[in-house]
């Protein structure tokens, strides 16, 4: 008994909550579990009598799901790998609500796999001149360039429409075609036995699509359709990861790299004027960390003068590609260092298993670097001093769940350390990365792994809003749009919140 006071004692005068001199074991108990609730993302966050109802009425269906989820392991979604619990997540309520729920910003979204496969099968791949070719290593690449850089392929390059009329099944053709530019697999364990074998498919993947989507027209339909996903998913602003490669048109003139932000930004402001409660994006250029280092501080340079015309619109640089590989931060430090005040620094950083090497390592490095934000930090809990570091200095770190499954970090979701993350008010953002690559669509599947994988059983609507307005709070947003955000989302989420009490949700 003893032991317990004081152990409560200690932890309570932690968070400076007036310690009790003497407690009955049952409220030693109490005390422990509500302080361990108050400490968490959302332990503070403040509902009011309308959001409380909502809350339980939330609670009410999570509980049922999970309890589902216990009695029959094969039906847990919140453990299952997506590809096995997406059909159990498209049927569930905590889903259906979690689409409708206003969600903020997504600030870690990467371009090039932003849009659903159905919509590249249905829509791109029936534009008129897209091309196919087949490389020495059995990768398909697309492109719509008149006079293609045959030098990349080994088989000649067809048009899609000819290969689809000739099929024997259009349907046919078109599945297969979409198992171009999605992981999707009944049986992940077995097509994808280690990371390797999942890495090496899903960069194929952007070498597929990339030429493709830099052809004008391709680019302004398939950037429209990325914004109108997430609209429909109810995202309001996003921060795109982009390479922002130079775009040709159908005469085969290729254009600078500015024309590609400008297109862009003329898209962005198209979209914003349709739908006035979108904020629209901004971009950060993201170079393959593989190149060489010649090529990287000819980029830099690049991002450096396109950064000075769109000071506002391109916010920062970082490098991608799967981290594990090579090519560290600290190697690059030359490169990194050297950039202008008003720009950032948004770095992928501990995407990965391993502890104590060079990749998880870079999150030392990308906090050193003044990161604005850390794109994963799946590492970052096996490092307190980074991970204070994160906490105090409010370092939002931006969680892709999906990702992390897919690209083979973890396999059962409530092993994620987004759940310390979130136990332990880390400032964290959902995120979705790459969910045209891996059969999801806008950002309410990982929505869904963060409140029913990563957030205790008992946590609802106060995680929910303390991660949406997170997603705000740690964008790029300046003052100003972010009083215009919290706005706008003030009144959809009271708009939500009544519909849920409407009956109009579950
Ligand atoms: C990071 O910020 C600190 C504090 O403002 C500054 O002293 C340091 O030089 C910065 N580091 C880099 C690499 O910009
Ligand atoms: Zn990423």
């Amino acid at each position: 008994m003893g032991r317990l006071i004081i152990c409560v004692v200690l932890l309570t005068s932690q968070l400076q909550i007036q310690a009790q001199t003497a407690l009955s074991y049952d409220q030693a108990r109490q005390a422990v579990l509500t302080a361990e609730e108050e400490l968490m993302t959302g332990g503070h966050t403040y509902l009011n009598t309308q959001e409380a109802k909502v809350d339980d009425i939330f609670m009410e269906y999570k509980l049922g799901e999970l309890a589902q989820g216990y009695r029959n392991a094969d039906q847990n979604a919140a453990a299952l790998h997506f590809f096995k619990a997406k059909p159990l997540i498209d049927r569930s309520a905590i889903f259906r609500f979690l689409q409708k729920m206003p969600k903020g910003a997504v600030l870690h979204l990467h371009n090039t796999a932003s849009v659903s496969s159905k919509w590249v099968v249905d829509d791109l791949s029936y534009m008129p001149g897209l091309l196919r070719c087949t490389t020495a290593t059995g990768r398909s690449v697309l492109t719509f360039r008149r006079t293609p850089k045959e030098h990349r392929c080994q088989s000649q390059y067809v048009l899609v429409s000819d290969e689809r009329r000739n099929s024997l099944d259009r349907k046919i053709y078109d599945r297969n075609f979409e198992r171009l530019i999605n992981l999707y697999t009944p049986v992940p364990e077995l097509e994808y036995p280690t990371i390797t074998h999942v890495w090496d498919r899903f960069q194929d993947m952007f070498d597929t699509l990339n030429d493709a989507l830099t052809y004008l027209p391709a680019f302004r339909a398939y950037h429209w359709q990325m914004l109108e996903e997430l609209y429909n998913d109810n995202v309001m602003y996003a921060e795109i990861r982009t390479s922002c490669k130079m775009i040709y048109d159908a005469s085969g003139r290729t254009f600078p790299r500015e024309r590609t932000i400008r297109e862009l930004y003329a898209i962005n402001e198209k979209f914003v004027k349709l739908h006035p409660d979108f904020l629209g994006f901004k971009i950060i250029m993201a170079v393959y960390r593989g190149f060489k280092v010649d090529r990287l501080n000819n980029l830099l340079e690049e991002f450096k003068a396109l950064h000075q015309a769109w000071p506002d619109f391109l916010v920062g640089f970082d490098l991608v590609g799967q981290e594990d590989k090579g090519k560290p931060l600290y190697s690059l430090l030359p490169v990194l260092r050297d950039l202008p005040p008003t720009s950032r620094l948004f770095l992928h950083g501990g995407e990965t298993n391993w502890f104590g090497a060079s990749t998880d390592i870079n999150l030392l490095d990308a906090l050193l670097l003044n990161t604005t934000r850390i794109g994963h930090g799946y590492a970052l809990a096996k490092h307190p001093i980074l991970m204070n570091a994160v906490k105090s200095r409010r370092i939002a770190v931006e969680l892709n769940p999906i990702s992390n499954q897919v690209l083979h970090l973890v396999w059962d979701m409530r092993n994620h350390p987004g759940a310390q993350y979130l136990a332990l008010d880390v400032p964290v953002v959902i995120c979705n990365d790459d969910p045209g690559f891996w059969n999801a669509k806008g950002l309410s599947y990982d929505f869904y792994y963060a409140i029913m994988s990563l957030a205790p059983n008992n946590a609802g609507l106060k995680v929910l809003k303390a991660l949406v307005w997170n997603s705000v709070r740690y964008s790029t947003l300046t003052e100003e749009e972010q009083t215009k955000a919290f706005k706008i989302l003030e009144l959809s989420w009271s708009r939500f919140t009544d519909n849920v009490l409407n009956g109009r949700v579950f």
